[in-house]
């Protein structure tokens, strides 16, 4: 097992992996957005793999000096609960203390807040509750998370 840097030929499997964590986008918007990201901040884009296959993604851009935020992070469903996503995280995160980032933000959809408690437990809290307004792709007035977590040097 293997935790890579993300390449263009990884978008396709990172993109099907990444619709459950979007359940109002359509793949090909995720793939657009996540190959935008991947273009702008190689270095905020990881995959782990298993036996050559990718059975796990994270993506994060950066909003402004020292801020980024996380996009997307999915593990394939058979592979989730083994404790995959916190090492793509954690080493996510090792990514940003190079960069000097000194803030993580994240939205949570309601649909998705199981993911809640594993953010947690790598020291993100809920910042607010709000509702969508105006974002691509997704529905006016749903409800969704935002957490954060201020970086320890
Ligand atoms: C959320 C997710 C990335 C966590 O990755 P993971 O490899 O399963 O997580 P870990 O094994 O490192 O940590 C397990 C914790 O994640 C949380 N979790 C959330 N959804 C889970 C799921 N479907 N299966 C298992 N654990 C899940 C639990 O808090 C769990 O802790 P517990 O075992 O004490 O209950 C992954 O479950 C996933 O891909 N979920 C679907 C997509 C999604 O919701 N993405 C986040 C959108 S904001």
């Amino acid at each position: 097992m293997l935790i890579q840097k993300m390449t263009f030929p990884d978008l396709d499997k990172v993109a099907t992996l990444y619709q459950d964590a979007n359940s109002f986008a359509k793949k090909k918007d995720i793939f657009e957005w996540t190959k935008e990201g991947l273009m702008k901040f190689p270095n905020f884009n990881l995959v782990y793999k298993k036996n050559e296959k990718i059975i796990g993604a994270i993506s994060a851009i950066l909003l402004s000096k020292g801020k980024v935020e996380i996009n997307d992070i999915a593990i394939q469903k058979k592979y989730r609960g083994q404790t995959i996503g916190s090492k793509l995280l954690k080493r996510l995160i090792k990514e940003f203390k190079k960069e000097g980032i000194k803030k993580i933000t994240l939205w949570v959809h309601w649909s998705n807040a199981r993911a809640i408690p594993f953010y947690y437990k790598l020291k993100f809290q809920i910042k607010k509750c709000t509702k969508t307004s105006n974002i691509d792709n997704v529905p006016n007035g749903e409800d969704i998370i935002c957490l954060e977590q201020i970086i320890q040097p």
